[in-house]
C-alpha cells in the first residue's frame, strides 16, 4: 500500500473505535466520514522506534487501530510540541505525537483534531492546558490522568478521558507505555497546549 492508502486504513480504524464506544461517537458525530485528504512529509523521532518495538498490551477494541499506526508508521508526519528547555531531553527521546485528522491534515477538517501521541514508560508529562474539549482513547498501555479538581484516574486500553476546554492536566507513564488517541474538538484546534508549572 501506498501512503494515502496505509493513512486511509488508519482512518477507516479509528471510525470503527469511534462506533465501538458510545460516548466517544457523540462526541465526533459524523466528522470523520468523509474527510479530504492532504498529503503531509513524512517525518521520523526516535521515540517512534521505541513504540514499533513496544509490546505494551491493547483491547480488543484497539489492537486494529494500534497495529494500524505501526504498519503506518514510516510515512506519518511525526512532531513535538515543547522545546528540550520546557520538558527535558528524556522526555524528547521518548514521545511522539502525529496528526490524522486537522485543520493542516493530512484528512482535513476544520472543527476537529484526532492526533495520536506515544510517551514512553517512565514519562510524566507535565500539567498543561488547552482551549479545546478533548476526549482521549488509549490505545495502548496505561497511564494515570489527573485533572484539576478531580481524582486521578489510571485508564488502560479502550478507556475514555475527557477533559472540558482549559482544564488543566498531567498524564504520568510511571507504570506502563502510553499509545492514545486523542479528539479535540471547539476554538484553537492547532494551537500548542500551554504548560503550567511543572508538576
Ligand atoms: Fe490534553
Amino acid at each position: 500500500m501506498n501512503a494515502a492508502e496505509r493513512l486511509h486504513a488508519v482512518l477507516a480504524e479509528v471510525r470503527a473505535l469511534v462506533r465501538s464506544q458510545p460516548d466517544l461517537a457523540a462526541f465526533v458525530g459524523a466528522e470523520l466520514d468523509a474527510p479530504d485528504y492532504a498529503p503531509v512529509a513524512a517525518r521520523h523521532l526516535p521515540a517512534v522506534d521505541r513504540m514499533l518495538q513496544d509490546t505494551a498490551p491493547v483491547s480488543r477494541a484497539t489492537e486494529a487501530l494500534t497495529d494500524a499506526i505501526r504498519r503506518t508508521a514510516s510515512v506519518l508526519q511525526w512532531s513535538q510540541s515543547y522545546s528540550e528547555a520546557e520538558v527535558g531531553a528524556r522526555f524528547l527521546q521518548g514521545y511522539a505525537w502525529f496528526d490524522l485528522v486537522s485543520p493542516n491534515g493530512p484528512f482535513c477538517h476544520g472543527g476537529l483534531r484526532v492526533a495520536v501521541g506515544y510517551w514512553a514508560q517512565g514519562l510524566h508529562y507535565p500539567e498543561h492546558k488547552h482551549g479545546p474539549e478533548e476526549v482521549y482513547c488509549v490505545l495502548a498501555g496505561s497511564a494515570t490522568f489527573s485533572a484539576a479538581g478531580r481524582a486521578p484516574v489510571t485508564a488502560g486500553p479502550g478507556d475514555l478521558i475527557h477533559h472540558p476546554p482549559w482544564m488543566p492536566h498531567a498524564i504520568d507513564m510511571a507504570d506502563s507505555s502510553l499509545l492514545a488517541i486523542a479528539f479535540w474538538r471547539g476554538v484553537g484546534l492547532t494551537d500548542v497546549s500551554q504548560l503550567g508549572a511543572v508538576s
